[in-house]
């Protein structure tokens, strides 16, 4: 549609006959009422009795707000005035107001800049429309992935009991954690590291078919029916991967073996609970490599406490993150003229639990039994069970730890380093 503004009549007369459909206006404030609610309009003929400042004024406001409105200017004389004005105020074109055919050809060429203007807002829409559905969708694949990556991550969290002293209560308590975490209704497994002379099988009270070694068989395709295979169960939430039963094996679980069964038992139960031999040895590494926890035990005796001393500053060098330590003080009632105070100063570590030497922690341990079940009153026994509870609740958040903490992720790598050199 055109509209016409002339505000001579007979003039407008003329433009608005010529122009069919169109609509003539004699002043500014009708033609301004009509293009800011008509969106339909394409075209505005400036008839040649409008001055020139109320012209340039329209034009300059459909330049703004409406870019698709062809402002088409005529004057009597299109001189160079006309033709500047035009210009500056940004009309699409001047044509002479007696060039009817002229003014027909503006008006067709306003129609079809209009209709091209029209295309491309559309075409805008669209590829922006398009462009937030692509956007949206791959929003909502990424939040499934992520969804799904989450529910597959390991759940299970590796706890390493862990000294560089033999005989300090390690498999005592390795043993009454993985007890204590099973009967709080986690699920449990308890691999014995302590390849030469483990004892978890025998303190509870279990005679294994297959052992840590038979992992060999499995020539390196570590998975969790391969390993359900070798478990030896103990309850319904603890099972058991034994030490081997003869020290002459002559197949031996390699480091490799155990890295990969403890990364698919962190996916098969909450928690892995490993005990070890008492020396940084190979597969003691593999384990606090892998640790959430690092449980460390002495007794309050100075060769334990040299010994910590060396394991904590080993661990130290090696960067495993303190914040993941925890200290277990056993036999702490010996009167050996050293008291805990002295003992925790000089190790730089507060116990997180003390256990008191007692006769019914060999009574269990000859019965076959956790201390916790065996002796649930007993002092060291309830000790035990709120240690397993603290250490539960410590490091058994949503993230596993080395998610958590990128910088702990990075000294993983110079532990390796450092085990090499
Ligand atoms: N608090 C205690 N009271 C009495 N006996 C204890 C106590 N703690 C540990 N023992 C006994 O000491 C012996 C060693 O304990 P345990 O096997 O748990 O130590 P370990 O550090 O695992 O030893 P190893 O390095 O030989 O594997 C066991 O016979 C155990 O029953
Ligand atoms: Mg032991």
């Amino acid at each position: 549609m055109t509209a016409v503004l002339e505000p001579d009549a007979a003039q407008r007369g003329i433009l608005q006959a010529m122009l069919h459909g169109s609509k003539a206006f004699a002043d500014l404030e009708g033609l301004d009422e009509h293009v800011r609610t008509e969106t339909n309009e394409f075209a505005v003929v400036i008839g040649p009795s409008v001055p020139s400042e109320a012209a340039a004024e329209l034009a300059q406001w459909a330049r703004v707000h409406r870019p698709d409105l062809g402002v088409i200017l005529l004057r009597h004389d299109v001189d160079s005035a006309a033709l500047s004005l035009a210009l500056r105020s940004g009309m699409r074109e001047v044509v002479a107001a007696r060039d009817l055919a002229g003014i027909t050809t503006a008006v067709q060429r306003a129609r079809s800049v209009a209709n091209a203007i029209g295309q491309t807002l559309m075409d805008e829409a669209q590829a922006a429309a398009e462009s937030a559905r692509a956007q949206a969708e791959a929003d909502a694949a990424a939040a499934a992935a992520a969804a799904q990556a989450k529910a597959e991550a390991p759940r299970g969290r590796i706890i390493t009991v862990f000294s560089t002293k033999g005989g300090v209560g390690k498999s005592l308590v390795a043993t009454n954690l993985g007890v204590s975490l099973a009967a709080s209704g986690r699920s449990v497994c308890l691999v014995d590291l302590d390849v030469n002379s483990g004892d978890v099988a025998i303190m509870l009270q279990l005679t294994p078919h297959r052992t840590i070694n038979d992992l060999v068989g499995f020539n390196g395709v570590i998975d969790a029916e391969g390993i359900s295979s070798i478990l030896t169960r103990h309850s319904d939430n603890l099972s058991v991967v034994a030490a081997p039963v003869r020290i002459d094996s002559p197949d031996q679980a390699s480091q490799d073996d155990v890295a990969k069964l403890l990364e698919a038992l962190k996916r098969m139960v909450d928690f892995v609970v490993v005990d070890t031999s008492g020396t940084f040895d190979d597969l003691a590494l593999c384990a606090l490599d892998r640790s959430d926890g690092i449980v460390l035990v002495g007794t309050l005796d100075i060769p334990s406490l040299k010994a910590l001393k060396l394991a904590t500053s080993t661990l130290e060098v090696l960067n495993f993150p303190k914040s993941t330590w925890r200290f277990v003080l056993n036999r702490a009632d010996g009167k050996v003229g050293l008291t805990v105070e002295e003992f925790e100063k000089t190790l730089g570590l507060k116990a997180d639990a003390s256990l008191v030497s007692s006769r019914e922690v060999l009574a269990a341990v000859n019965r076959g039994e956790a201390l916790v079940t065996a002796y649930p009153n007993h002092p060291n026994s309830k000790a035990l069970v709120s240690f397993a509870r603290s250490t539960a609740d410590s490091i058994g958040g949503e993230t596993p730890a080395a998610e958590q903490n990128p910088s702990s992720r990075k000294s993983s790598g110079s532990r390796l380093r450092l085990r090499r050199a």
